[in-house]
């Protein structure tokens, strides 16, 4: 190779690392959980996310001194109790809501009833994650079935009733997976 084929091979490469590191996004994944099980999706993200080439921080709600402005994007989640998110989630977005509301921030609920036999019910849940972004306007939102626990056979048979959902571990992890491949599609526009 000549002394332009070596230059041409440093260029490309140049090229080509500077527009990897452009990709490679600083992603903050916040999670709410009251028994766990909602972690546990938060951690499937964040693999999925890392292995896409993201850099990524995962927090609980209550961690304190997190610096939102140092991040690309955003990631907020949280299981459901009695229709609402949880009150760790709700108050992260009340401290950080103007740093949160320059960044793009993608949210997901994770409940029971968007498993459940009932339409009704299937269609309730649709709203939990604009709760859990209780006023921002995220780039991307979802539901995840969680992780319902039996409860006794009197609260699983109301359960089974009312809601339409019988306990039992609903979280699709293929689901799960798509979704936060989708997000890298979202954070590199
Ligand atoms: C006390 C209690 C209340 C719940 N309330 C709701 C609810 O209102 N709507 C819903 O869809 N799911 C509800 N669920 C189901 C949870 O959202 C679901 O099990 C979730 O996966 C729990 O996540 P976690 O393990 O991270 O807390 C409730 C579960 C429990 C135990």
């Amino acid at each position: 190779m000549n002394l332009k084929g070596y230059l041409l091979c440093f260029i490309l490469l140049s090229f080509f690392s500077l527009a990897g590191s452009e990709t490679m996004k600083n992603v903050l994944l916040v999670c709410a959980s009251f028994n766990g099980t909602t972690n546990e999706i938060a951690v499937r993200i964040k693999d999925v996310l890392e292995k896409e080439g993201c850099q990524v921080t995962l927090t609980t709600a209550k961690a304190e001194s997190l610096n939102v402005t140092q991040y690309d994007f955003i990631v907020l989640g949280s299981a459901i109790h009695g229709d609402n998110p949880h009150s760790d989630i709700l108050k992260f977005v009340d401290d950080n809501r103007i740093a949160l509301k320059n960044k793009p921030v993608a949210v997901f609920a994770a409940c029971a009833t968007i498993a459940s036999s009932k339409e009704s019910r299937r269609n309730h849940a649709l709203v939990y994650p604009d709760k859990v972004a209780n006023g921002l306007n995220p780039v991307a939102k979802t539901v995840f079935a969680g992780n319902i626990k039996s409860a006794g056979w009197l609260v699983n048979l109301i359960g089974a009733w009312i809601l339409g959902v019988k306990p039992g571990d609903y979280r699709d992890w293929n689901k799960i997976d798509a979704w936060s491949k989708s997000l890298v599609t979202i954070f590199a526009k």
